[in-house]
């Protein structure tokens, strides 16, 4: 070991960020793994397939959301430190075991469409649904997309509702139409509408609740009407990918082949060949024939990671829009922050837990645990 390593060993214990964040690419890289050699197996890297390269290089184990949440309650590792968003790392507390600790090595690290539903609009949405329907518990079932913070799903877990991921989304709203006559989807409309339009609901009875509107914008008859309200919410990373884009590539490719996360809009989805999430866009190109070629709708970083490991097979993996968009949020967790978190918990210190609230992890893990034995 050199002895500059052995000084950085020394400072980082309790040391705050700022001694980290001006190492070079090479320096974070050498602690990160020196760090991971001294934790060994009381560490596991979760990290989700639009984690940067130089971070995912890391990784012990890779998937979606779906898969990073089955993971996270499986691991017996002492420290989950998921590289991810804040949601994930939520949901790998939730999971996991209390001896275990969860960490998000950059708390800044949030999802944007997570945002944009919040428990005092979900909790006013519901009262206002009262008003018009009378007992909503009985009539609509929350479903939350586990793209939200904890409360959330807390929120769903105690008025009989459930989450979803975008592999699981058409199971879950099946099980949700089957118990109760509506439902309410959120925060991500273009999931649900997608969803709901997959399942043969017509779109005229798929009704967009927007939060900031008194009765989210809708009128007594319009809610009567609705099979799924749809929370004003959206991906802006997946709402840069636009039927045109698919249009004038399919001029160019007539044999290529489309696929899409379901975050993109209805004409996206619709105008693609295959639709899923993260993972099953990974499957999919990896276990198409060689030399095929592929127009895909989400992250770069996963595309851009596409287009490199398929390249030995002949298939070309091309990204949907003329503009880089990037998920900026997960784009915070670097190799510099990695290393901080690391080499502090290889010194005894954790920086960064995730802890929900024993009052929210509860009612949570219901609504988590009705999803993971459906789907
Ligand atoms: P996946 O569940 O498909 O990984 O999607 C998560 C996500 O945030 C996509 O934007
Ligand atoms: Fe959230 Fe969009 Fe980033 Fe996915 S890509 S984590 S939905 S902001």
């Amino acid at each position: 070991m050199s002895g500059i390593r052995e000084e950085y060993r020394m400072q980082a214990a309790g040391l705050s960020f700022e001694h980290f964040g001006a190492l070079t690419e090479v320096e974070a890289q050498e602690r990160i793994l020196d760090a991971r050699a001294r934790l060994g197996k009381r560490a596991v890297l979760l990290c989700h397939h639009y984690q940067r390269a130089d971070v995912y290089r890391h990784a012990d184990l890779t998937g979606d959301s779906l898969k990073l949440a089955r993971l996270a309650a499986q691991t017996d590792a002492e420290f989950i430190v998921f590289c991810g968003v804040h949601f994930m790392a939520e949901v790998a507390d939730i999971l996991s075991r209390p001896e275990q600790t969860a960490i998000l090595p950059d708390l800044a690290a949030g999802c944007s469409m997570a945002d944009m539903a919040n428990l005092a609009k979900v909790e006013r949405c519901w009262r206002e649904l009262t008003d018009i329907l009378g007992a909503p518990d009985e009539k609509i079932t929350p479903v939350t997309y586990i793209n939200s913070a904890a409360d959330l799903k807390a929120f769903c877990g105690e008025h009989g509702g459930i989450v979803c991921t975008s592999t699981n989304a058409p199971k879950i709203v099946d099980w949700a139409l089957a118990r109760r006559e509506k439902v309410l989807f959120f925060p991500d409309q273009h999931l649900g509408r997608w969803t709901g339009f997959k399942k043969g609901i017509a779109l005229d009875h798929m009704a967009v609740w927007d939060p900031d509107l008194e009765n989210g914008g809708l009128t007594p008859k319009e809610i009567e009407n609705a099979r799924i309200l749809l929370w004003k919410g959206h991906c802006s990373v997946h709402q840069m990918f636009q039927v045109e884009h698919i249009k004038q590539w399919r001029a160019q490719y007539p044999d290529g082949q489309v696929v899409s996360h379901p975050e993109c809009n209805l004409d996206v989805c619709r105008e693609s060949d295959y639709v899923g999430s993260t993972e099953y866009i990974r499957d999919t190109i990896t276990e198409a024939p060689a030399n095929t070629r592929w127009l895909v709708g989400t992250e770069l970083n996963l595309v851009n990671r596409l287009a490199e490991q398929m390249k030995p097979q002949g298939k070309t993996v091309q990204f949907m829009a003329p503009m880089v968009c990037m998920c900026s949020t997960m784009q915070r967790i670097d190799p510099q922050h990695l290393a901080w978190t690391l080499e502090n918990l290889a010194a005894g210190q954790v920086v960064n837990p995730i802890r929900v609230p024993a009052s929210e992890a509860e009612p949570a893990r219901a609504a988590l645990a009705r999803m993971l034995e459906i789907s």
